[in-house]
């Protein structure tokens, strides 16, 4: 039976984290993989999400299944959290949402969505994007194509290129998948400006939202991350969402996302969250509870949600210092471009001009994990090693 089954590589961003894991030089330090590091070095469990998992350990009644549609108190506050309390779209029923297994569960089910609405639309993503946004919409049976996003020389976001670009090969329902903020690879997130022109230039042209927004409160503050977002829904009829909770609450392993239809109707939104819970059905039957159960009890209880947004403002204020840190030092001469976009750029990430060949050196001569693609992940550097990551960065190149 397996006689033609051949081994498969894996993801380059797997491949990065178990050479890393691997490498027994105590000086390394970790871009790699998109997870969030403390001044210590470790991903933490957030203490609003200990506090929250204790009180559930004493309160929990029953392991018995939830449904296809996973937690749907979660859903309704975690659409709250993005969209704000008052937000039309909530209060006139117009959002359909199912609870994922993580951000990419919610990908894959907004793609199994658009196969069975728009089985020959075309989506669009940013050149570059997350890798696995690839084959997560592919396997679903959607065609993609790619629009023009960052400039590997200006290190900045091409926007009129982007919009020249959908303007002319897009065509009228085609899907165009969007960072809400914290670009992955790059960093380089659309401003306010560029998304008051998007949204309209989108709706005009009867083209389709579908926006990952999986980090959240990361870049520059919770409404500045969401401006985006709720742009887009004011101004487009219908729009796709898919969220996560594995960076802002720090609970990558359980696998915690969210999918969501803002439609037209209220019926539309109800026939919407039937096909969310009929097609995970299929592919895991239902999500797992526990991240989105502790997500709903910091979210409701005002004490372990004020903690946990000091753990959120904590997370990215560092992350800011250490862009500012990194920006500085590479300040000097040849470095001036990469030091603005690195002190620019929002999130975990940010996309330097190293080709795989700088990435293979700066790991075997100076123990510093990056992408193959240059993206770095700032979160795992820190205040002493910087010096020494911009010195090796610049010394490659
Ligand atoms: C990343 O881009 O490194 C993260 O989103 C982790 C992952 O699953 O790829």
């Amino acid at each position: 039976m397996f006689e033609s089954v051949a081994a498969r590589p894996n993801d380059p961003i797997m491949v990065v984290m178990e050479q890393c894991k691997a490498d027994t030089r105590p000086e390394k330090i970790d871009l790699g993989v998109g997870v969030y590091k403390d001044a210590s070095g470790n991903t933490a469990i957030l203490k609003s999400v200990k506090m929250a998992e204790q009180m559930w350990g004493r309160e929990e009644t029953t392991k018995t299944y939830v449904g296809t549609i996973g937690n749907q108190d979660y859903c309704q506050d975690m659409l709250e959290l993005m969209l704000g309390k008052d937000s039309a779209v909530l209060t006139e029923g117009r959002v359909g949402a199912a609870q994922t297994a993580g951000g990419s569960g919610a990908l894959r089910l907004g793609a199994e969505v658009l196969k069975v609405a728009a089985p020959d639309a075309t989506v669009w993503a940013s050149t570059p994007t997350w890798a696995n946004h690839i084959p997560l919409i592919t396997d679903a049976g959607m065609r993609m194509d790619s629009y023009p996003y960052y400039n590997r020389e200006t290190l900045g976001v091409d926007f009129e290129d982007m919009l020249s670009h959908l303007d002319t090969h897009a065509k009228r329902g085609d899907i165009v998948l969007l960072h809400g903020c914290c670009h992955n690879p790059t960093g380089a997130d659309l401003s306010p400006a560029q998304w008051d022109r998007l949204a309209p230039f989108m709706a005009e042209r009867g083209l389709f939202p579908f926006i990952d927004l999986a980090y959240f409160g990361l870049g520059r503050g919770m409404d500045e991350d969401t401006y985006g977002l709720r742009k887009v829904i004011e101004t487009c009829p219908e729009v796709l969402l898919a969220a996560s909770c594995s960076k802002n609450f720090a609970l990558y392993r359980e696998r915690t996302g969210l999918i969501a239809a803002i439609t037209q109707t209220a019926d539309k939104a109800a026939a919407l969250k039937s096909q969310f819970g009929a097609i995970q059905r299929k592919l895991i039957s239902m999500p797992p509870d526990h991240g989105a159960a502790i997500v709903t009890r910091i979210l409701r209880d005002e004490s372990l949600r004020n903690i946990w947004v000091g753990e959120l403002d904590e997370m990215r204020e560092r992350m800011l210092g250490l862009r500012q840190l990194l920006s500085d030092a590479m300040n000097v001469q040849g470095g001036e471009a990469m030091a603005a976009a690195i002190k620019n750029q929002n999130g975990m990430f940010s996309t330097l001009p190293l080709s795989p060949d700088h990435a293979a050196r700066l790991r075997e001569e100076h123990a510093v994990y990056l992408m193959p693609s240059g993206r770095i992940n700032i979160a795992g550097a820190n205040t002493s090693n910087i010096p020494r990551l911009a010195e090796a960065i610049l010394a490659v190149l």
